[in-house]
């Protein structure tokens, strides 16, 4: 049985249908990143799940109790939900201790003790607890937002792009650190984001969002090899469409002929590969391009490449071999062409 459920949550502002007919489960300990453009209701399905929004239709079932349902919602405050917003939001006025025990009875016995056990495992020095928020870098104090929200031993984990105000280094120690101990714990958790990799790598289940829908829910590896549509596979990465002519398991495209990784007969069709798919050869034999730009950028090289055929193919290939500007090129395909389904 699923521990978390969402059937058919829609919510409108005015005009705009921030959410349409949403629907999704997530088992317990399970984690589920959900990644989307800018608008296409993210954030508001959080608010939901937390009951800081009140959807016009749709019911929201956490570990068998009703949450939100026909004339059913439970106030935020008695729902578990720990949430850690983008900015952190910690209290100012508060030290780093009193922070994440702001949800800990004042007379607990054991309340300092606990509180430090939390700024451990979150990976923060204990002795950081006297200080106030202001005085912790931005990874810092995002930890401190985190062991606040794990403090209330939450059912359920929100994290709504609680790593984008971190540079690129720290945001990685951090997102991996967060995973790990959300791992071992065992936390059924929510997580927003902008950056592929992150939702890619850090859950089990991934989400697209697009215009307030669902376009598609999916193991990392299922969304981003067999994206039903475009908008999918564009949301998880650089993608690759070409217009093809299937048939007998192949497409016939601007590289010539692909294998296909679905047999079922069409004739027009659009295939998805992604850059990684195609190495870059000696112009030996087959389809042949030259190289129009290769724009260095440390570890790879952003290479576009016009076909005889006259298509521009953007790929990056290591800085260590790619190809100068002006070179013929030949291609290797690795692996399948994707068709949509949409
Ligand atoms: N309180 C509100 N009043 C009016 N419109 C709102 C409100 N909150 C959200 N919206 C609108 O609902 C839509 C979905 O917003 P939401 O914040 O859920 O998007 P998001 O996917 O989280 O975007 P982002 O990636 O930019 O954070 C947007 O069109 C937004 O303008
Ligand atoms: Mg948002």
């Amino acid at each position: 049985m699923s521990f978390l459920s969402l059937s058919h949550i829609s919510k409108r502002y005015g005009a705009v249908e921030a959410l349409h007919d949403v629907s999704l489960t997530l088992s317990k300990g399970g984690r589920l990143a959900i990644l989307g453009p800018s608008g296409s209701g993210k954030t508001t399905l959080l608010r939901i799940i937390a009951g800081f929004e009140v959807p016009e239709i749709g019911t929201v079932v956490l570990d068998g109790e009703v949450l939100v349902g026909a004339n059913q919602h439970v106030p935020s405050h008695r729902r578990q939900i720990g949430i850690v917003m983008q900015d952190g939001a910690l209290f100012p006025h508060l030290s780093v201790a009193d922070n994440v025990g702001f949800g800990l009875e004042r007379g607990l016995a054991g309340r300092a003790s606990q509180i430090k056990e939390l700024l451990v495992m979150v990976g923060l020095d204990p002795a950081l607890g006297i200080r106030s928020p202001d005085a912790l870098s931005g990874g810092q104090q995002q930890r401190v937002a985190l062991a606040r929200a794990l403090a209330r031993a939450p059912r359920l984990l929100l994290l709504d792009e609680p790593f984008s105000a971190l540079d690129a280094t720290l945001r990685d120690t951090t997102r991996k650190a967060v995973s790990t101990l959300l791992q071992a714990a065992g936390i059924t958790t929510i997580l927003v984001t902008h950056d592929q990799s992150e939702a890619l790598s850090f859950a089990d289940q991934v989400a697209v969002m697009g215009e307030g829908h669902l376009l598609q829910l999916g193991t990392p590896q299922g969304v981003y090899r067999h994206p039903v549509s475009k908008p999918v596979a564009s949301a998880l990465g650089d993608a690759i469409i070409l217009p093809a002519r299937i048939a007998e398991g192949m497409a016939q495209c601007a590289l010539g002929p692909v294998a296909v990784n679905d047999a079922t007969a069409r004739l027009d069709a659009e295939i998805l590969l992604r850059p990684e798919q195609i190495k870059l050869t000696a112009p030996l034999t087959g389809t042949i391009g030259t190289v129009i730009e290769c724009d260095f950028a440390g570890p790879f090289c952003a290479v576009t490449v016009r076909l005889d055929g006259g298509y521009a193919l953007h790929m990056r290939q290591s800085s260590f071999n790619a190809p100068a500007q002006g070179a013929r090129v030949g291609f290797t395909i690795l692996g399948c062409a994707h068709i949509f389904t949409v």
